[in-house]
């Protein structure tokens, strides 16, 4: 039987998720910290708050709903997911569960499945991505937690999904902070990509000097092929829009200066604590951080000008650069995953993940579904990168991203994340690198000791004898 559900949080996300499970013929019961919204949202709701009810707060709610209950926090993450849990913990008791939908640090989720279930009350962290038109129509869902707390909701949490040819894109990847990290990575990658994509527009911009409508248009006629993906599709709708205020293009009225909540620098901080890089994940980081400093980049402007040349670049090349950006961002986060997963026992399904991001998500793409089939198939030395099909994609791409970085950093446009993803191809496919020297080095001032290469390891260089 399925439990009684509840919602507490009713901002943007929170709602739209409670019209979707309204729609889909679940009762559901609503409460909000401020209480005002309450009636308003069952004013909103319209012929769907039949099957709704309102509540005074998250107490009243939990103590009002039939068990066994499964309530959805939907609230900021952080400090508001922890009195929530608290004030349930109240009131919730054996066979309820509180599920946490925000974007919570999987560290989080693994204390809270802790302290939550120590009590008898189960503990669901889920992930949830494609913003408001996805929570309100088919979200892409990525769960943590027991396999009998699955089983007991999955019914529900498939119903609201999003669909890939009528599959649902929902589904358990492990236990307590699994589906939270499995969402923080999709972050991560959705950071590169879209670091990708302003760069590559930041190129046809100031160096081929193409109006934003036009570069839209380009992106456009991208997204009927092998880029096609939603990220890339927005970017061609953000670039052709216009300014209600200026009537000018809508993107020059937006201060360069980027936000972030948080998600993709825990992916860069959890990869470089397991010994990973996710340098085109880091890259983008760093792009939105310094863009962040509006005032320096004016000073810096002023006292350092180095200036920007214009670019030849063929749109053929950008396309493919991006194209191979775009693999490496999905190659880096799956690695980041691969490295989770061993570390906490999760034994993550690699090719599942990439289901369940077809659609519904942020970074859903075409490439996607290839990824899954990479993941099922003959993947040397567990890469992405290596799968017949992407090797082959990248091969080709790769001296087209030569050519754009090459150019880009001759002219002086700023490309980190392009450099960075191009840089980790190029030391992936190389058998001897230049770490034979920093080896060296160690050993040289710390007698550090080195493998050598016709066997024996910890041994010492010359300048010991
Ligand atoms: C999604 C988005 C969503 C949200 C992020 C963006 O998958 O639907 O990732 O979770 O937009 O919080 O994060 P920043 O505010 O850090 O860009």
């Amino acid at each position: 039987t399925l439990p009684s559900l509840g919602l507490y949080g009713l901002g943007t996300m929170g709602s739209a998720l409670a019209l979707n499970i309204l729609d889909n013929g679940y009762g559901l019961h609503v409460a909000n910290r401020t209480t005002s919204r309450v009636p308003e949202f069952v004013g909103e709701a319209g012929a769907l708050a039949e099957n709704l009810t309102g509540h005074e707060s998250l107490v009243a709610m939990a103590r009002a709903m039939p068990a066994p209950r499964a309530i959805i926090l939907m609230v900021p993450a952080g400090g508001a997911v922890d009195s929530g849990i608290a004030e349930l913990l109240e009131v919730l008791g054996d066979g309820d569960v509180i599920i946490d939908a925000g974007n919570a640090d999987f560290n989080d989720t693994r204390r809270r499945t802790d302290e939550v279930e120590s009590s008898g009350v189960a503990f669901l962290g889920m992930g949830v991505s494609g913003g408001e038109e996805g929570a309100r129509h088919g979200p892409s869902i990525m769960a943590g937690g027991t396999e009998s707390v699955w089983a007991g909701l999955r019914e529900v949490i498939e119903a609201i999904s999003a669909k890939f040819e009528g599959a649902p894109c929902a589904d358990r990847f492990g236990p307590d902070g699994a589906g939270h990290f499995v969402k923080t990575v999709h972050n991560g990658i959705e950071y590169a990509d879209m670091e990708l994509i302003a760069e590559v527009y930041g190129l046809m911009r100031y160096g081929l000097g193409k109006a934003p409508a036009e570069i839209g248009k380009v992106f456009g006629a991208w997204n009927d092929g092998p880029l096609k993906s939603y990220l890339v599709e927005i970017s061609a709708e953000v670039l052709g829009a216009v300014d209600r205020i200026s009537g000018g293009p809508a993107v020059d009225a937006i201060v360069d200066r980027a936000g972030q909540k948080g998600t993709g620098r825990w992916t860069v901080i959890e990869a470089l604590r397991m010994g990973q890089s996710a340098s085109a994940i880091e890259a983008a980081v760093a792009a939105r951080s310094w863009s962040a400093e509006k005032e320096v980049r004016e000073a810096g402007a002023e006292i350092l000008g180095f200036g920007r040349e214009p670019l030849e670049l063929d749109a053929a090349d950008l396309e493919a650069a991006l194209l191979a950006g775009r693999i490496v961002a999905y190659a880096q986060g799956f690695r980041i995953l691969d490295a989770a997963s061993d570390e906490f026992g999760w034994s993550l399904d690699f090719a599942r993940i990439a289901e369940v991001w077809r659609a519904g998500c942020i970074i859903r793409s075409a490439l996607l579904d290839g990824i899954a089939g990479a993941f099922r198939g003959d993947l040397p030395m567990g890469q992405l990168i290596f799968a017949p099909a992407f090797a082959g994609m990248l091969r080709e791409a790769v001296p087209a991203m030569r050519r754009v970085v090459a150019a880009s950093v001759a002219a002086g446009h700023p490309v980190p994340a392009l450099a960075a993803a191009l840089a980790f191809l190029e030391s992936m496919a190389l058998a001897r690198g230049t770490t034979d020297l920093i080896q060296g080095q160690r050993d040289f001032f710390g007698r550090h000791g080195f493998d050598r290469v016709d066997g024996g390891a910890g041994r010492h260089g010359p300048w010991w004898d």
